[in-house]
């Protein structure tokens, strides 16, 4: 049973999709403002339980809202279609008994400064209650209402994989499970499970993925032996197998141009003892790569930079292996952030492909020839990945495709994508090229 304060997570998560969906903002970042109210985890726990459950649901409850509600509420009373969708996907989960979710609901608007709507609330929820069946039947059965996501991109991932979409979009619906990236330049993967299990916390490895653990529940950073003093960190293990494409060896010199928060920074200097510099177009994210390194005991070049513009930062010596981690889409890792369904616009695609191609195309001359450029996106869209990548290939005659046998994945032509729920991992594309020495 939700305790008497229930109301106050679930306003907090109406609050913060309201604004996801009507401001635009990130739902990481409205969460953490209105989580701020609450004292207890559990609480926390809720309320983003909740807001991630509606991120997922919401055509179908916005629907059942449009459906109940009569008349549409006044601009200032918007937050109640809020309340009341926060509601509606409780009342669908059937988690909690119906009874106590109607009372949360009520006493939500209460807390929000619409009283006068309690008697709506009540009347809404109770009439979904009575009329669940025939609502149910009303629904809309296309991919959007089932699924959950806006159409264009519902469309354009059915147009990129027109074999996989559904699992594709099923698998941004799922719950990831907890990876760990074990820092072995602290302690062996050995000590790392042992303290795991010494705190009851069971894991696995995965072959292939020589730092990481999967974790078998989700627990609090809190709860991880070894975080603070740096010898663990959460990265999902697609974003893992950046490092591998690499092929790092001591000495090299190597620039990671997207570098912000320092995921992949961290884990190429965890790998091997090398000259690293970071370039992040940021200031405030370049704060956060600081601040990985600190905690992990790594140093590095840090720059803050627009890494498609060399000449403002480049000392002029070329690198032996140069990451790009764009900015993409992030389409592959909705089932982290189901946000970005909504935040995402087809007019934000044609930007983020013509920056990747600013930052292959500008980058590529600071390779040394030999030396290798591995491309990442977090992105399953085509655009994003293969497309660009051939059109990479096509325009740079000393570029040759390192292929990588056994890396996880579906080979492509070219590079290697990861679809969202594939052996537990996010969906991720990598490519590798390297440069050809003049004439070879
Ligand atoms: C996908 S994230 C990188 C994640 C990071 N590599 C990690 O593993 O933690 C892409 C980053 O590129 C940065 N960025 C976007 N445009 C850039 C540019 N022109 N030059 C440098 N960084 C850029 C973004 O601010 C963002 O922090």
């Amino acid at each position: 049973m939700p305790t008497p304060t229930g109301a106050e997570p679930r306003l907090a998560a109406a609050k913060a999709v309201a604004a996801v969906l009507d401001r635009g903002r990130a739902l990481d970042d409205a969460l953490a403002e209105d989580l701020r109210g609450l004292d207890k985890a559990r609480d926390r726990a809720l309320a983003r339980r909740l807001s991630h459950a509606l991120m997922r649901d919401w055509p179908a409850a916005n629907f059942l809202v449009t459906q109940l509600v009569a008349r549409r509420p006044a601009r200032r009373d918007r937050l109640v279609h809020f309340i009341l969708a926060i509601a509606l996907v409780e009342l669908r989960q059937a988690r909690e008994p119906a009874r106590a979710v109607v009372h949360s609901a009520v006493e939500s608007a209460d807390r929000a400064g619409l009283r006068h709507l309690r008697g709506l609330v009540n009347a809404v929820l109770r009439n979904y209650q009575r009329r669940q069946a025939e609502l149910q039947r009303a629904m809309p059965s296309d991919p959007v209402h089932r699924l959950g996501y806006p159409g264009w991109l519902l469309e354009r991932i059915r147009s990129d994989w027109p074999e996989d979409w559904e699992r594709i979009l099923t698998a941004g619906n799922a719950s990831p499970p907890l990876w760990l990236r074990v820092n072995r330049r602290r302690w062996s993967i050995d000590q790392a499970r042992q303290a795991l299990t010494d705190v009851g916390l069971d894991t696995r490895m995965v072959a292939g993925l020589p730092d990481a653990l999967v974790l078998d529940r989700r627990v609090a950073i809190s709860e991880l032996p070894g975080f603070e003093e740096g010898r663990l960190s959460i990265q999902d293990g697609a974003a893992q197998a950046t490092v591998e494409y690499l092929r790092l060896e001591p000495g090299l010199r190597v620039l990671d141009a997207c570098a912000a928060p320092g995921g992949k920074s961290a884990h190429v200097l965890e790998r091997e003892a090398l000259d690293l510099t970071a370039v992040e177009i940021d200031p405030r994210r370049l704060e956060r790569v600081s601040a990985t390194f600190d905690r992990l005991g790594l140093s590095a070049r840090v720059l803050v930079g627009d890494a498609a513009e060399p000449q403002t930062w480049w000392d002029g010596v070329p690198y032996d292996r140069i990451l790009i981690d764009a900015p993409c889409s992030a389409s592959g890792v909705i089932r982290r952030h189901p946000d970005i369904r909504w935040l995402r616009r087809p007019d934000d695609l044609k930007a983020l492909v013509r920056l990747q191609a600013r930052l292959l195309d500008g980058l590529w001359p600071l390779l040394r020839p030999g030396g290798i450029l591995v491309y990442a996106t977090c992105s399953i869209l085509k655009a994003e990945n293969e497309a660009q990548a051939q059109r990479f290939l096509e325009q740079h005659a000393d570029a040759r495709i390192l292929h990588q046998p056994g890396r996880p994945g579906h080979v492509q032509t070219p590079g290697h994508q990861i679809l969202p729920g594939e052996g537990d991992m996010d969906g991720f594309y990598h490519l590798a090229v390297e440069r050809l020495h003049r004439g070879s």
